[in-house]
């Protein structure tokens, strides 16, 4: 539903404001094509300097929707999520994230594709791919060892431990930490409003400069990624996990080799 999706316009600043709160902003189909049109038309529309994606002052995203997960897998670079990475991952304009509750999944995950990110102390964030059966995604299993050494992300991508606002500051993937929700969206907007006043060719140079090295690698492995992910979400490991979490119980893997 695109109320799940708000898109506001305040001058040259776009915001997109996931809007499920009964389910934790988690995603669904809709709200992927929603955000993925929004900034595709953002990237052709020169009135657009700067985009900030957030989920307001409690909540970032509980993840991609579990019952989406099972219902309609994203088993081909179509689907909706692929949709909505691939133009975050190739817009041109600088786009800040406000994150403040958890940010779980891809909620952590398009953290790395974005150009700014503030997050409030006690945001909860974490990737539980393998507790889920999933595997990583988006060239999180690239970028995290490259930022983080092999031993951190390890924790991180093999584990699924969560990580708080300060960690995530203190290891380069926010830009800064803030004491609560209403002051990390504070923050967020001013630093979005900053670039309103900046020659928006020279910045758009600049980002494309910053995001050259490396990208062929990246976009093999994002591939790389998406087909295992695809493959996974059919396997009897995740069936179990993704039913587990609808039916509120800890998922059994005792039973696999
Ligand atoms: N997909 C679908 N529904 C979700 C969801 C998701 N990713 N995350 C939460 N919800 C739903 C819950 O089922 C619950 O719905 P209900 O009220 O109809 O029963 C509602 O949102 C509230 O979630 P709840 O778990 O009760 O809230 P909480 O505050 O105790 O915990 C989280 C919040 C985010 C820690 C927890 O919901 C969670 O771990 N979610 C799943 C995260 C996940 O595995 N995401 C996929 C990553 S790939």
């Amino acid at each position: 539903m695109s109320e799940h999706i708000l898109v506001e316009r305040d001058g040259g600043l776009l915001t997109l404001r996931l809007n499920r709160p009964d389910k934790m902003n988690a995603l669904t189909r809709d709200m992927y094509n929603r955000m993925g049109d929004a900034l595709d038309a953002a990237d052709g529309d020169s009135s657009v300097r700067v985009v900030l994606i957030t989920g307001g002052a409690e909540c970032f995203t509980s993840g991609n929707d579990v019952a989406d997960f099972l219902q309609a897998p994203p088993t081909s670079l179509d689907s909706p999520v692929f949709h909505f990475m691939r133009a975050l991952f190739e817009f041109s304009k600088p786009v800040v994230a406000a994150v403040a509750g958890p940010a779980v999944g891809i909620g952590t995950t398009l953290l790395l594709h974005c150009d700014l990110v503030y997050v409030a102390r006690d945001t909860k964030l974490k990737m539980p791919f393998v507790n889920l059966g999933l595997c990583p995604e988006f060239g999180s299993s690239l970028i995290l060892p490259r930022l983080l050494g092999q031993a951190r992300a390890a924790e991180l991508l093999l584990l699924g431990e969560s990580f708080n606002g300060q960690q995530a500051a203190d290891w380069g993937i926010a830009s800064g930490v803030l004491e609560d929700g209403p002051s990390t969206l504070a923050k967020a907007r001013e630093m979005a409003r900053r670039f309103l006043e900046l020659a928006p060719s020279a910045i758009a140079d600049s980002k494309r400069l910053m995001r050259t090295p490396g990208r062929e690698e990246l976009r093999k492995v994002i591939e790389e990624e998406g087909a295992l992910f695809g493959q996974r979400l059919k396997s009897p490991e995740a069936l179990e996990a993704l039913s587990a979490f609808m039916q509120r119980r800890k998922p059994d893997f005792s039973r696999f080799a």
